[in-house]
């Protein structure tokens, strides 16, 4: 069985906004599962440019750049076009129509109570003044799983109220025509799903904390990036007796070594003293290196032809957009709105 136990009649989507490059923790929480994914099912992935403005006013440089940023990233881990589905939201208009009749079927006060978009309000700052295309974002979210019929929806674990509102939503349609039209889709969050630790140690990798390692990371900027990170601050002469518990070189060697049983030695001799920082950061920087040069490498050669990604994503929005016509078809039929 695969890491997610998805099955071959399974359908998949998920996306990223295109807010800025995918890092590290992009890849242990869900770049390297849908590498897997794609020769298992149908897999649809969503450069989420239209979502990434509700929280982005005015950004739309920074949003339509990272379009090419993302999709480079999607390709140089070695997501296949010809496998998975890559396609731009905003150029799949059938997805707002979708969502606008959504809109119908939620309530504002249940879009306040949704979990994510109240964090994100507090994170945002936002207090009572919520832009109105943010606020009903899980509506427009809605609508991206539904549209290609997704039953499966890998996502980190803070977007599980996004799947649970979109399934609120399915029942409610189906309901409303006596028919089951739409399908419902299950959230499916890797074990280790994006929790991996920043550099700094700090709970989650992120960009806008400055504690990420970029995928396209130099091997200067990934050598950086090791010597920074904490260790255990008690452990002061090599002789000592260390922590492994917190210590973030110790959670990156879990998630990039494969060799488990030599890092479980590691994590021995560290325990009983003897063995000094240098030597684990040694041995994880090979790793990161390994991980990251090869990627390095293929997205520093796709990005020569950027006209060649921009015709990747011209198909896959154009294969993308005929699955969402037809579910809006769909839809509006059973609605009674197929007058002609
Ligand atoms: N909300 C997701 C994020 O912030 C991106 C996204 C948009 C998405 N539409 C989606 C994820 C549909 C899964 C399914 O990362």
């Amino acid at each position: 069985m695969n890491p997610l136990n998805v099955s071959s009649t399974d359908i998949i989507l998920t996306g990223d906004r295109t807010t800025g490059q995918l890092h590290l923790g992009h890849y242990v929480g869900s770049l390297a599962n849908r590498v897997i994914l794609q020769d298992i099912c149908p897999q649809f992935l969503l450069l989420a440019d239209a979502q990434a403005l509700t929280d982005n006013m005015g950004n739309y440089v920074k949003v339509r750049d990272n379009v090419l940023q993302v999709a480079l990233d999607y390709l140089a881990v070695g997501i296949d076009p010809q496998k998975s589905t890559i396609f731009i939201q905003s150029l799949v208009p059938e997805l707002s129509e979708l969502s606008s009749y959504y809109l119908n079927l939620v309530t504002v006060a249940r879009l306040e109570r949704n979990p994510t978009i109240k964090d994100e309000i507090k994170q945002r700052g936002y207090e009572r003044d919520i832009p109105a295309g943010f606020l009903t974002y899980p509506a427009a979210q809605a609508a991206d799983i539904t549209a290609f019929k997704a039953t499966v929806v890998p996502v980190g674990s803070d977007q599980v109220p996004m799947i649970e509102q979109t399934n609120e939503i399915v029942r409610r349609f189906n309901n409303s025509v006596a028919r089951e039209v739409l399908v419902e889709a299950r959230a499916v969050v890797p074990e280790n799903g994006s929790r991996l630790p920043g550099i700094d140690g700090k709970a989650k990798m992120s960009k806008s904390l400055g504690n990420s390692l970029a995928l396209s990371s130099s091997e200067d900027e990934i050598r950086q990036a090791v010597k920074m990170m904490f260790t255990d601050p008690n452990h002061l002469r090599v002789a000592d007796p260390g922590q492994v518990e917190g210590n973030v070189v110790f959670t990156y060697l879990d998630a990039f070594d494969r060799d488990s049983a030599g890092v479980a030695e590691l994590k021995e001799h560290y325990r009983r003293g003897g063995l000094g920082d240098r030597v684990i950061k040694q041995r994880l920087e090979n790793c990161l290196l390994e991980l990251l040069e090869p990627i390095r490498a293929r997205r520093e050669a796709l990005a020569q032809d950027p006209g060649e990604i921009m015709s990747i994503l011209k198909a896959g929005t154009a294969r993308a957009r005929e699955t969402a016509g037809r579910t809006l078809s769909e839809v509006k039929a059973a609605m009674g709105l197929n007058y002609f």
